[in-house]
């Protein structure tokens, strides 16, 4: 699995960082950014949770 963030409706809610930091990062502006290429497996459930939190809907897998 790949996570995406679409910095155009990413609005800086932080609830994708909180749920899974080893995923998601926030820039120093307070926006998300996905650290890895590659989801790893045991991520992934929260991942998905994730994509389902986030406010602006900014997240997407594939
Ligand atoms: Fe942005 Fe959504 Fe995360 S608004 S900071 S991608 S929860």
């Amino acid at each position: 699995m790949k996570a995406a963030v679409d910095e155009d409706r990413c609005r800086g809610h932080g609830v994708c960082n909180a749920l899974c930091p080893e995923v998601f990062t926030l820039t120093d502006d307070g926006y998300a950014e996905v650290r890895v290429p590659q989801v790893p497996a045991e991520f992934e459930e929260t991942v998905r949770t994730a994509v389902g939190q986030c406010p602006e809907r900014a997240i997407t897998v594939s």
